[in-house]
């Protein structure tokens, strides 16, 4: 290993081009690619910006091309040289430095490397755990560094629009106490508190609303936050949001001022110009036609309800479930007709899976005909009917769901989802925005027998509505809107409630005692009768943002340390196992085990 001495970086990997011919350079990075010509040496050198050729000649510095032979992938290297043209046939057109080459005329080697445990220069499938594990050698790929600079892009961007709109940027306490998103839940226990917890936050939604109270009016922050929920590629147990609340808002301001923000990332990073105003779709119209509150509007296959038609066909599950109070709906798959009976049974055995009792099909045949196992149960008319509804055309295949609403449209909604995926109908390139509005504020839980916020409960009911808090709660729409990117959910809000009155009727339509409530938000309650302005706000996951512009399919490519399946880093290893000494100054009992 060598000190660097006297040498000086110049220039980055990158910005070595034709004008820099005959100019010194001193180039700093990483060994990416060694050729050993035997008489030559070729290295591309790498670092953060990009890569240039180095050429080692004896004739051009013996000693230097003589320690070249002892370079391997990934040591650190320092190389002053002389900019020259690429001879003839060697240049590389595919980058941007593909013309010119660096003829070494010092080489010091500053770090040398272990053989890393998978190779940087190729696109080769890399197991995850191992990337995850080594994720320092994983950040050096030229992907995940464009993903990193996009976020960091992203971020500045956000930054630099709310910033000239007026909003601060203010930080809140990542110790506290239970906030109301839903998720389980990760504790800290307090030394000095024996026998209390903070409470990681879930958002900083009762802090954001406290904001406002105090007079902030525009508040944003790029926060981590933290749920003990159940993975998935779009879940981390700690993730990012652009967290904000403005005062004296309603929907429309909200929306306007997020439109303008996410024309102006796209536009200052990627380059994309967007249009807006982005489509919207209440919640019931994004169920009812796309069986989903997250539609991915990138391509068609709507849902569609023949139940009417159904009720009087010959085949039983169909009427008796039409006769009960259940749905029948179709999907229209354009031109499958060809799938086979295989793929049927797949597909058939999919659905099962989401829960659906069975999955009849239609193939519509040259004369516009019937072939399905359940053509005889339709009458001419009926056959008909069913198809000028859904637009049928010789070649489409129909898929019937009939059963409870909501089982039919889980089922119907991923079926679609299903059928573009295998079909290659979904076009990548696009970015389709849409706004979901006018969401129930309460959903009843099956489980627990009661009424529990589709939101959080500080989300405002719609004025018109409040009435039927008492008399059909689960009619009440809320003032919460989404903003769904690509079928995912990439941002949540609402206006909120801000008088004490309306939060108490909603608490207790979501049969919180108020001994409860006042023990859980009470500062926020009492905050309420402080002179509370209205207000609204929103959080974007960024993550997922950043994942979808990025064209990745897991938020972890666009996170630098991300957690597994079984939320651990694997790099860190955490989490750890602690000290009984540890454990016994924070009061916790070591011999805590879960049940097998
Ligand atoms: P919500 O719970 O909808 O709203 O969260 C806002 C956005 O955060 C993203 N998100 C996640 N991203 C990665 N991993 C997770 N585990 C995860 N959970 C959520 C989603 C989501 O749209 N306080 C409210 C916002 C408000 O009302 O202003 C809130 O947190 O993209
Ligand atoms: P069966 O009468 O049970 O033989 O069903 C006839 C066809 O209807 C089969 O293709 C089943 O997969 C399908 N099927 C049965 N139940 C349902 C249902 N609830 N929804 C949609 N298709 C169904």
């Amino acid at each position: 290993m060598e000190p660097m001495g006297e040498l000086r970086r110049t220039h980055d990997c990158y910005s070595i081009t034709e004008e820099s011919l005959e100019t010194e350079v001193t180039l700093m990075g990483w060994v990416h690619r060694r050729r050993d010509h035997g008489g030559l040496i070729f290295v591309d050198l790498r670092d953060r910006a990009g890569i240039t050729q180095v050429v080692f000649a004896p004739e051009v510095n013996k000693e230097a091309h003589e320690k070249a032979h002892s370079l391997r992938s990934e040591y650190v290297i320092a190389v002053r040289g002389k900019v020259r043209r690429r001879p003839e046939g060697m240049e590389n057109p595919k980058i941007k430095t593909g013309m010119v080459e660096v003829a070494c005329e010092e080489l010091r080697i500053l770090n040398t490397s272990k053989t890393p445990p998978f190779p940087l220069d190729e696109e080769k499938e890399v197991s995850e755990n191992k990337r995850l594990q080594y994720r320092y050698i994983d950040l050096r790929r030229p992907v995940m560094l464009e993903n990193l600079k996009l976020r960091h892009n992203v971020c500045q961007a956000m930054r630099r629009y709310l910033s000239d709109r007026g909003f601060f940027e203010i930080e809140t306490p990542m110790l506290t106490r239970s906030t109301p998103e839903g998720a389980r839940d990760y504790l800290v226990p307090s030394r000095v508190n024996p026998g209390k917890f903070y409470a990681l936050p879930q958002s900083p939604q009762l802090y954001k609303q406290i904001l406002m109270i105090a007079g902030m009016e525009k508040y944003f922050q790029i926060v981590r936050c933290f749920r003990d929920e159940d993975l998935r590629a779009d879940r981390q147990p700690e993730f990012t949001q652009l967290d904000m609340e403005m005062s004296f808002v309603k929907e429309e301001d909200v929306i306007e001022l997020i439109e303008g923000l996410i024309s102006f990332i796209f536009s200052n990073t990627l380059g994309v110009e967007l249009k807006p105003p982005f489509k919207r779709l209440t919640y019931k119209d994004a169920m009812e036609r796309f069986g989903t509150d997250r539609p991915d509007l990138r391509f068609g296959m709507e849902l569609v309800d023949i139940t009417d038609i159904a009720a009087g066909c010959g085949l039983k599950v169909f009427n008796t479930v039409a006769s009960t109070g259940g749905v029948v709906k179709v999907i229209n798959a354009k031109g499958m007709a060809d799938l086979s009976r295989k793929d049927l049974d797949v597909l058939t055995e999919f659905a099962q899976s989401l829960g659906a009792k069975g999955l009849a099909w239609v193939k519509i045949k040259e004369d516009a005909s019937w072939q399905s196992p359940i053509a005889k149960f339709f009458k001419e008319e009926e056959q008909k009917a069913i198809m000028e509804r859904v637009s049928a055309a010789p070649g489409d295949i129909l898929f019937f769901g009939a059963d409870q609403k909501s089982t039919v449209l889980r089922v119907l909604g991923e079926l679609r989802l299903e059928l573009a995926t295998r079909r290659g109908l979904i076009p990548e390139k696009e970015f389709n925005f849409v706004w979901i509005t006018e969401f129930p504020l309460l959903e009843f839980d099956e489980d627990e027998g009661r009424f529990k916020a589709l939101h959080h409960p500080f989300t405002a009911p719609m004025k018109e509505d409040i009435d039927l808090l008492d008399s059909d709660p689960s009619a009440v729409r809320s003032r919460a809107y989404d903003l769904v990117l690509n079928g995912i959910e990439i941002g949540g809000g609402s206006i909120r409630i801000h008088q004490e009155s309306v939060q108490k009727k909603v608490f207790s339509a979501l049969n919180i005692p108020e001994e409860e409530a006042e023990e859980k938000f009470g500062f926020l309650l009492e905050a309420l009768t402080y002179g509370a302005p209205p207000h609204g706000g929103i959080a974007f996951g960024l993550d997922r943002l950043v994942m979808l512009m990025a064209g990745r399919n897991t938020i972890r490519d666009v996170i630098a340390f991300p957690k597994t399946q079984k939320a651990q880093c694997l790099m860190a290893k955490a989490p750890a196992e602690v000290s009984m000494a540890q454990l016994a100054e924070l009061y916790l009992r070591p011999d805590w085990k879960k049940a097998e």
